[in-house]
């Protein structure tokens, strides 16, 4: 059998395309809300070449696509491989320049705009810069040093305009807390060690703490011949969740213990008053077997609430439904969220459902968009409507679809405070654009 029959992260929508493109002009349905000028840009990965079908899907290399609005109308479409210098050699370009990786060169993960820079990202590595047009321009060390590179999700403090972020490493077990100033310089640097060198994907923030989990994905080079990532499942590790501080060092975090699970993309966090409340997609285990699914738990939506005067953690479930994906309107990051959005889950593979959810948590509830059989959403991002003021669903959720008939993409545009509705505008991508990662909207001309 081949790799691609081995291996369905190389078959289906989640197979590479082999090509960069332009496209100008796309067709549309529906009206793009002339507020929308920018672009919206989402990565993943796309290997170059042949890989073995131990292949992992987190490790290809990365491919951003974006799509330009302006005027009401969608100018354009590229897809770019970010330049990592194997991706500059394969194809017989120089190499960007920039400092040299701190450890291994990867950038397949996130896309976002900070301080007047487009940043491509991977947890472990120093990002690169795109320009507009989805260049690789160089790698940042954000006038470092970033020992172990930076995580691919960054938080960005809509009341500081500070970026916080983090970084890890397996050899002498530690995560090291960031923040930049809002012109993009690095201006905290505090190294907190870890028991067990275990991966730490993503983290939250309040306006008075800053949230990491512990969680038993444990770095284990054995693995790799396995299930072709060097991760292992190791519950025995434990799974807890350390409150550090804003502004405090290492010997002030608290740990709390949590329910075994694993975490990728917490939702939002906020202090309340004695309590801090957490929203995490929670699935029982990852990393047992050669990609994320399958055997993997699905996913399940809950709310976690820190008690530091009982030190302990209460949990309950929100939404069983499988669900990743998470993200909210971003000028509530750190302070308390009504509304939170969610990709709905396939049982063996992340994107064969349908769905995108939006949880409304001060009414109990959860509204859905259905996209219809054989259409697959990924992840939704939230864009402000300036002419909706401080509604916190006053905007619009954007995200591309997959049609499996025709194998093409949609950036699909829907009401946030309609979610069930129409969608507002549909712009059509004549080409597939592979299941990935994360995006984001960056605003400008
Ligand atoms: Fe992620």
């Amino acid at each position: 059998m081949t790799a691609t029959e081995l291996n369905p992260f190389l078959a289906g929508n989640y197979a590479p395309v082999t090509d960069e493109a332009t496209v100008v002009d796309l067709e549309t349905h529906g009206r793009i809300p002339g507020h929308l000028v920018g672009r919206y840009l989402r990565t993943g990965p796309n290997p170059m070449g042949e890989v073995g079908p131990n292949h992992h899907w987190f490790t290809g290399d990365g491919m951003v696509h974006g799509i330009e609005l302006a005027g009401g109308r969608a100018r354009w479409y590229r897809n770019r491989w970010v330049r990592t210098d194997a991706v500059a050699a394969a194809l017989g370009e120089e190499a960007v320049g920039g400092p040299r990786q701190p450890m291994y060169d990867s950038s397949n993960t996130n896309v976002v705009g900070f301080a007047g820079r487009i940043l491509s990202l991977t947890e472990g590595c120093y990002p690169y810069e795109l320009s507009p047009e989805l260049d690789t321009r160089r790698r940042l060390d954000v006038g470092g040093p970033l020992p172990h590179g930076l995580t691919a999700h960054p938080k960005v403090d809509p009341v500081t305009g500070e970026l916080h972020a983090f970084s890890y490493w397996w050899d002498a077990p530690e995560l090291i807390y960031h923040v930049l100033d809002p012109t993009g310089r690095l201006t905290t640097t505090e190294p907190i060690r870890l028991p067990a060198p275990v991966s730490m994907h993503d983290f939250a923030i309040t306006r008075d703490h800053v949230l990491f989990f512990d969680q038993p994905a444990v770095f284990d080079l054995g693995a790799v011949e396995r299930i072709g990532f060097p991760y292992s499942w190791q519950p025995d590790n434990g799974a807890r969740v350390g409150v550090l501080p804003r502004g405090g060092g290492a010997a002030d975090i608290c740990w709390y213990e949590t329910e075994i699970c694993y975490s990728f993309h917490p939702m939002n966090a906020y202090d309340d008053g004695e309590t801090i409340v957490v929203d995490v997609p929670a699935q029982a285990s990852v990393y047992t077997t050669g990609q994320v699914g399958g055997a993997d738990e699905s996913p399940r939506l809950e709310r976690w609430r820190i008690e530091p005067a009982t030190g302990k953690v209460r949990s309950e479930v929100v939404d069983d439904t499988a669900q990743e994906f998470c993200r909210v309107n971003e000028a509530r990051l750190g302070s308390a969220h009504r509304y939170g959005y969610t990709v709905a889950l396939g049982a063996d593979l992340p994107y064969e459902d349908s769905r995108v959810f939006k949880h409304d948590f001060a009414e109990g509830r959860r509204e859905v968009h259905d996209f219809g059989a054989g259409h697959h959403p990924g992840e939704v991002i939230f864009v402000a409507d300036p002419d909706r003021g401080e509604r916190e669903d006053g905007g619009w959720l954007m995200g591309l679809v997959h049609h499996d008939e025709t194998a093409t993409t949609s950036l699909c545009i829907l009401d946030a405070e309609d979610v069930a509705g129409d969608p507002v505008a549909t712009v059509h991508v004549p080409r597939r654009i592979p299941y990935g990662f994360h995006g984001n909207w960056v605003p400008g001309a």
